[in-house]
C-alpha cells in the first residue's frame, strides 16, 4: 500500500486556500518545536459564519495537505462548529496518515484553534477557556 492516500497526494500537489487574508477577523500560528514546521491561518467570520479562511504552512507535505482539507472543512460553517475539528477528523477527511505523520494533522487543528481564540480575544467575545489547550505548557510554540 502506498505510503499517503490519493487524498493526501492531491491535496499536498494542489493545496486549497492558499494565501492570505489582509483584513482577517482571526489570526492563529503555531509551530512544532521538533520538526520546526508552522501553520498560519487566517479567518474571516460574518455573522458567526466563516466566510472564508486561507492558510500559509511551511512544512512537509503532510503539514500542507492538513491544512488544506481543515480548510475545506471549515469553510462557510459556524464558528462554534469550526472549534469542533478535531485532527482525527482532517486525518480521517484525508483517508489516513501514516502514523509518525499525524502529529502534522495536529498542527492544522491548533492553527485553526488558535484563530478562532483571536477571533473571540479581538472581539470581546465570551468563551469557555477549557476549549483551548494551555497555551503556556503545551510546548507547540503557538504565539498566542
Ligand atoms: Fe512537521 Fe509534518 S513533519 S508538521
Amino acid at each position: 500500500m502506498a505510503l499517503y492516500s490519493d487524498k493526501v497526494m492531491d491535496h499536498f500537489r494542489n493545496p486549497r486556500n492558499v494565501g492570505v487574508i489582509e483584513d482577517a477577523d482571526g489570526i492563529g500560528e503555531v509551530g512544532n518545536a521538533k520538526c520546526g514546521d508552522i501553520m498560519k491561518i487566517y479567518l474571516k467570520i460574518d455573522n458567526d459564519i466563516i466566510t472564508d479562511v486561507k492558510f500559509e504552512t511551511f512544512g512537509c507535505g503532510s503539514a500542507i495537505a492538513s491544512s488544506s482539507m481543515a480548510t475545506e472543512l471549515i469553510k462557510g460553517k459556524p464558528v462554534a462548529e469550526a472549534l469542533q475539528l478535531t485532527n482525527k477528523a482532517v486525518a480521517e477527511a484525508l483517508d489516513g496518515l501514516p502514523a509518525h505523520k499525524l502529529h502534522c494533522s495536529v498542527l492544522a487543528e491548533e492553527a485553526i484553534k488558535s484563530a478562532l481564540k483571536d477571533y473571540y480575544d479581538k472581539n470581546n467575545i465570551e468563551y469557555d477557556h477549557t476549549l483551548f489547550p494551555d497555551c503556556a505548557s503545551c510546548g507547540h510554540g503557538c504565539d498566542v
